[in-house]
C-alpha cells in the first residue's frame, strides 16, 4: 500500500509518499519552507503563508511523485468538480489540470491530509488540493490530526514494545501540550499553554534580541557557546499545581531586561543560555510531576522545539533516572512523513467531500 501525505498547517508545504509493508518506508519526502519569507515579520503571517502554499504545493507534489517513481505518462479524466474545489487557487487549478492531461493515476492507494490544528487558510490549501486529487484518482482521503502525527512519527522505524502508558510532550511553534496515551487513539490531555506556545516564545525572544527567524535554532546555537549566564529570567508556572504552561511572561521579562541596554556578543550568548534554561526547567519540572503522578512506561516527544539538544539531554537524564524509555523522533519539525505515518497507524474515516479544516482540533476529536 502506498500513501501520499500532505501537510500545510503552518508555514511548511510538505508532501511525502510512504509505502507500508511490514515496515513503513519513506519513498519521497519534500518540504518547501517559507522561513525566509516570514523572517521579515519575525513570525508567521497567515495570508502570506496561504498564498505561498498555493504557489508551491504543485511543485512539491510533482517532485514527490517523481522521486517515488510514480509519474506515469497518460491522462487522467478531469472531474468537473475540480474547478469548484480549486476555484480560489486559479494558478494551482491550471497546473493540476495540465498535469492530468499528461499523467495517469499512479500506483497510490490513499491520500492523507492535515485537517488541524493549524492556520485555517493554510489548512484549506492542503485539504482542497487533496480533495481534488482524491476525486480525480478515486482514492480514499484520510484526515489527520497534526498533534497526533507529531507523536506517532516516533513509531516510523520500529514498533517498540511496552511503550504505553506513555506521556507525550508536543513542543512546537504553535502548540505546547502534555497528554497521556493509554494506547494509540486513546489520549487524555493534561495541560497546555495558556498563552504563547513554546516555540513562539523562542521566536519572540529571538526577535527581541534581533536574531533571525526561526528563533529557537538561533537561541540554541548561541546558548551552546557559554556555560553560565549573568542574567536571570522567571520560570513561569514552575510550581503551579497543574500541567499548564505560560510563556508570555518570560518574553515580557526579557523585554524589560533588555530595555535601555545594548548587549555585546557574549552577553547575547548568555541571554540565550538563560532563555533556553528557563524554558527547559519548566518543561522538565512538569514532566517530572507527571512521572510522579501517573504510572508510565515511556515519554514521547515531538514538534520543532523537541529537536533542541539541551532539552533532549535534560529529558534523557530524567527518563533514565526514572527507568523510562524516551522516544525522540527523527522528524521533529513540521513534515508530511508524520502525516502519512499517522494515517497508517491511527486511520480515521474517509471523509472526502465532507472534510473541513479545524484550526482548534483536539486530540480526541
Ligand atoms: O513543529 P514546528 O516545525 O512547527 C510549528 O508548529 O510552527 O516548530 C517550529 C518551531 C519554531 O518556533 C522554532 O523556533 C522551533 O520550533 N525550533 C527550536 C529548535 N528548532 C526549531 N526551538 C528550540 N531549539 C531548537 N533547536
Amino acid at each position: 500500500m502506498k500513501i501520499i501525505a500532505i501537510e500545510t498547517s503552518c508555514d511548511d508545504t510538505g508532501i511525502a509518499i510512504l509505502k507500508q509493508d511490514k515496515k513503513i518506508k519513506v519513498l519521497a519526502d519534500f518540504l518547501s519552507s517559507q522561513n525566509d519569507i516570514h523572517a521579515t515579520y519575525g513570525g508567521i503571517h497567515p495570508s502570506i503563508a496561504k498564498r505561498e502554499h498555493a504557489k508551491n504545493i504543485f511543485s512539491v507534489f510533482f517532485s514527490a511523485l517523481k522521486k517515488a517513481h510514480l509519474l506515469k505518462k497518460g491522462t487522467t479524466k478531469i472531474h468537473p468538480e475540480t474547478e469548484i474545489i480549486l476555484e480560489r487557487y486559479p494558478e494551482l487549478l491550471e497546473k493540476l489540470k495540465d498535469f492530468f492531461t499528461k499523467y495517469e493515476k499512479p500506483d497510490l492507494q490513499k491520500i492523507a491530509v492535515t485537517v488541524g490544528p493549524g492556520l485555517e487558510p493554510c489548512l484549506y490549501v492542503g485539504i482542497n488540493f487533496a480533495k481534488a486529487i482524491a476525486l480525480n484518482w478515486d482514492l480514499p482521503l484520510i484526515p489527520v490530526n497534526h498533534l497526533e502525527a507529531h507523536i506517532l512519527v516516533n513509531f516510523i522505524e520500529k514498533k517498540e514494545e511496552n511503550i504505553f502508558p506513555a506521556l507525550a510532550l508536543i513542543l512546537s511553534g504553535g502548540n505546547t501540550k502534555m497528554f497521556l496515551i493509554e494506547e494509540i487513539g486513546k489520549y487524555k490531555e493534561l495541560g497546555s499553554t495558556r498563552d504563547d506556545a513554546i516555540g513562539e516564545c523562542f521566536d519572540k525572544a529571538a526577535r527581541l534580541l534581533n536574531l533571525p527567524y526561526p528563533g529557537g535554532i538561533e537561541i540554541a546555537k548561541r546558548a551552546k557557546k557559554v556555560k553560565k549566564s549573568q542574567f536571570k529570567l522567571p520560570r513561569p508556572m514552575l510550581h503551579s499545581n497543574d500541567y499548564d504552561f505560560s510563556f508570555s511572561g518570560l518574553k515580557t521579562a526579557l523585554f524589560y531586561e533588555l530595555k535601555g541596554k545594548t548587549l555585546d556578543k557574549n552577553e547575547v550568548n548568555e541571554m540565550c543560555f538563560e532563555i533556553e534554561n528557563a524554558i527547559k526547567e519548566v518543561v522538565v519540572k512538569k514532566t517530572e510531576r507527571a512521572i510522579k503522578e501517573f504510572p508510565l512506561n515511556s515519554i514521547l516527544i515531538g514538534g520543532g522545539v523537541s529537536s533542541n539538544k539541551s532539552i533532549q539531554k535534560a529529558l534523557k537524564d530524567l527518563a533514565k533516572k526514572n527507568k523510562l524509555k524516551l522516544l525522540i523522533p527523527k522528524y521533529t519539525t513540521d513534515n508530511a512523513v508524520m502525516i502519512g505515518v499517522s494515517a497508517i497507524l491511527s486511520p480515521k474515516l474517509n471523509l472526502c467531500d465532507k472534510l473541513k479544516a479545524n484550526s482548534n482540533l483536539n486530540l480526541n476529536d
